[in-house]
């Protein structure tokens, strides 16, 4: 049991905007901190921090807490566990009421997994600071490639005797249980039972997570023998998930924070020599290719990621293409390469400290135009070769979420390749077209949930995929559709329905629109109001219906619904299939709805259901804000609730907005 004095000092010492800091990108609004929730998807951020009070809520999914409720539910610990957690985090020691050797016993074997692995941490820098063997071997080696000592003690380096058994011995001696060795890998049994050290004779790096405490080791030979492994790395293990993990994370968190950048090197050596050179913001991927994991790992501290290649030109064209996982990402890339022959950690010993940071911050390049640059040098004048740049970089253009962000590097792109805008950018909209239609196949091959969701709030910057931005096709001769409120749920069920008239009646037809992918009306709709909950039942029934039949690879006609064996929705269907005057004759005379120019203008007359209802379902959010605003009693919730209005306030004014440039009034 941790004692109340100890409890007591952890929760004065923890930070929330520390602790979830540490786990959210966060950035200041006003009064409080917010960022994306971690708990639920969500890519516009609902999760606010109050500092003065200690707290997180999110706003989103509801959930909220306290610094140690946020690290139990966050990391899945208990509360005793969070409570060292955060002690640890703080240094805080922890005073426990002595632990009976049952409860010992009990003690999680996660847990005896960091402790060992910390022990055997403090072993290896033993060895490479107070034994003969350790400084006349390690020390030096280290000496000799040029690293300082306070570098050497900030990163834990250490070494491991040349013995078969040397830390296994010292670990079991201290009373570290064998079971715990070898689950950490750091002692192996052979065949005939042996048991002997994973680690001898080699410089050790400690592998921290990025809380700080030590996970795994990597450890590289002394010798030159090509028969010798360069590099024994610890194994997976239940502390150790290699893919998600960054070497030096732990000592670079603050400063990428800081200055909103990574560093991304690929050696423990280079991540040494950045920092050395007083550049701390370096994480490095371990020798492992960069997984997805690991950019959003990064992506909790910084949006922006540079990446430090070795200067092989063979090697920087084949990491290339693995790069474009990060644009997925949504992160900007930056690459910086060296003189041939030459890795950071090289570099920097041979150029020295300063002129290294100048190196950096002067031959930083943007990614993308990098990639094109590298590939045009690699054509030459060769005419195929150059073409199949284009489709190269379009491809990594097209992987870049941001569609503002992607006709930027379209813009960049065309005068560096001496190609229009406009032939790329078609070449663009085919690419995601393909993509796009690929997904829809997939899932209807694969009977998945249907294509991406999109939410309302991708409106904050202009209308979402795949609808590119409004453009003049739309503005002619479309009926007006601008009318004054009438009571609120009936002119909502007016336009859920008119959802269900537009899919009953177009929903099979294939369509090729401009700036939106090719695909079928139904799957189309379905997609943009995926975030959309339907309110009338019967309606919320046929499209319940209308998506799972979209999942199942199927596209329903109005046939499907006309002889449906309900009766009410065969009854509903074939109201709105049967006239023009299909919706109730009072909202048609009002709305003068345009049934007649509808199939001519049906880009129109699509959109302008979709976002009518959508619009009117955002007000019904802003209508009950209000009403919690006013309710709210305590000035920092309303403080937030108001924030968020007015964050809402705005997605409804871009949605009247586009739909003043679809629809003319
Ligand atoms: P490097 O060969 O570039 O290593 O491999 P380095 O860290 O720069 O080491 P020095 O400069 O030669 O001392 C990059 C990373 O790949 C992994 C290690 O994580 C290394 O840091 N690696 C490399 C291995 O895991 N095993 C190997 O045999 C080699
Ligand atoms: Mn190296």
């Amino acid at each position: 049991m941790i004692n109340r004095e100890t409890i007591d000092k952890i929760m004065d010492t923890a930070r929330i905007e520390e602790v979830v800091g540490d786990f959210v990108h966060l950035k200041k609004r006003g009064t409080s901190l917010i960022g994306n929730c971690p708990f639920h998807g969500e890519k516009t951020p609902s999760f606010h921090v109050s500092v003065t009070k200690g707290i997180y809520k999110c706003f989103g999914c509801g959930k909220g807490g306290d610094s140690v409720r946020f690290i139990m539910d966050h990391e899945k610990y208990s509360y005793p566990e969070a409570l060292k957690f955060l002690a640890n985090k703080y240094n805080i020691e922890v005073a426990e009421t002595e632990l009976s050797p049952e409860a010992a016993e009990a003690q999680s074997a996660k847990e005896s997994l960091y402790i060992v692995s910390q022990y055997a941490s403090a072993f290896f820098v033993k060895q490479l600071w107070d034994t003969e063997e350790g400084r006349g071997i390690g020390l030096s080696y280290f000496k000799e490639r040029g690293f300082r000592e306070d570098i050497l003690k900030k990163f834990e380096v250490g070494y491991s005797p040349d013995v078969w058994d040397a830390l296994t011995q010292s670990a079991t001696n201290a009373g570290h249980k064998l079971e715990f060795l070898e689950s950490t890998g750091l002692s192996i049994k052979n065949d005939s039972g042996k048991i002997y050290d994973r680690f001898r004779g080699r410089v050790m790096f400690p592998i921290h997570n990025f809380t700080g405490r030590i996970i795994g080791f990597g450890g590289r030979t002394l010798k030159t023998d090509k028969n010798v492994p360069k590099y024994v790395n610890s194994p997976e293990s239940e502390i150790y998930h290699k893919s998600n993990v960054l070497y030096g994370l732990f000592h670079a968190k603050k400063a990428i924070r800081d200055l909103d950048n990574c560093y991304l090197a690929e050696g423990y050596a280079d991540v040494l020599s950045v920092h050395q050179a007083g550049i701390e913001n370096v994480v490095a991927s371990s020798g492992t290719s960069l997984t997805v994991e690991q950019i959003k790992l990064i992506g909790r501290f910084t949006q922006n990621i540079t990446i430090l290649f070795d200067g092989d030109a063979a090697g920087i064209k084949a990491s290339l293409r693995g790069l474009d996982m990060i644009l997925e990402e949504g992160l900007n890339v930056k690459i910086v390469s060296f003189p041939d022959g030459h890795d950071p950690d090289s570099y920097m010993h041979h150029v020295g400290a300063g002129a290294f940071k100048t190196y950096l911050e002067q031959n930083r390049k943007d990614f993308i135009l990098y990639k094109a640059n590298v590939l045009l040098k690699d054509a030459g004048n060769d005419p195929i070769k150059r073409a199949g740049i284009i489709r190269d970089i379009v491809e990594s253009i097209a992987k870049i979420p941001d569609q503002i962000k992607a006709s930027v590097f379209i813009r960049e792109c065309s005068s560096l390749l001496e190609i229009s805008e406009q032939v790329l950018s078609g070449e663009l909209t085919k690419m995601r077209s393909a993509k796009l239609k690929k997904s829809f196949d997939g899932n209807q091959r694969s009977n998945q949930s249907a294509a991406p969701k999109q939410s309302f709030s991708s409106f904050s910057s202009g209308p979402p995929e795949p609808l590119g931005p409004p453009d003049d096709l739309w503005d002619d001769s479309v009926g007006p559709m601008g009318y004054e409120p009438q009571e609120p749920a009936k002119e909502e069920e007016y336009q859920e329905k008119e959802i269900v008239r537009l899919l009953l009646a177009y929903g099979h037809e294939f369509v090729n629109w401009d700036k939106i992918d090719d695909m079928y009306i139904g799957p189309f709709i379905m997609q943009n109001l995926a975030d959309v909950e339907f309110d009338d039942p019967l309606c919320k029934k046929i499209i319940d219906y209308y998506k799972s039949e979209i999942d199942n690879g199927r596209l329903p006609t109005a046939n499907h619904f006309i002889t449906h064996k309900e009766r009410e929705i065969a009854d509903l269907a074939i109201t709105l299939s049967s006239s023009e005057h299909a919706l109730s004759e009072n909202w048609l005379n009002k709305h003068l709805i345009y049934v007649k120019d509808e199939s001519m203008n049906l880009k129109a007359t699509i959109l302008g259901g979709i976002f009518h209802l959508k619009k009117r379902k955002v007000e019904n959010i802003l209508m009950s804000l209000l009403k919690e605003i006013k309710e709210e009693k305590d000035a920092d919730n309303q403080m937030i609730l108001m924030q968020r209005y007015g964050v809402i306030k705005g997605v409804e004014r871009e949605i009247s907005k586009f739909l003043g440039s679809v629809i003319v009034k």
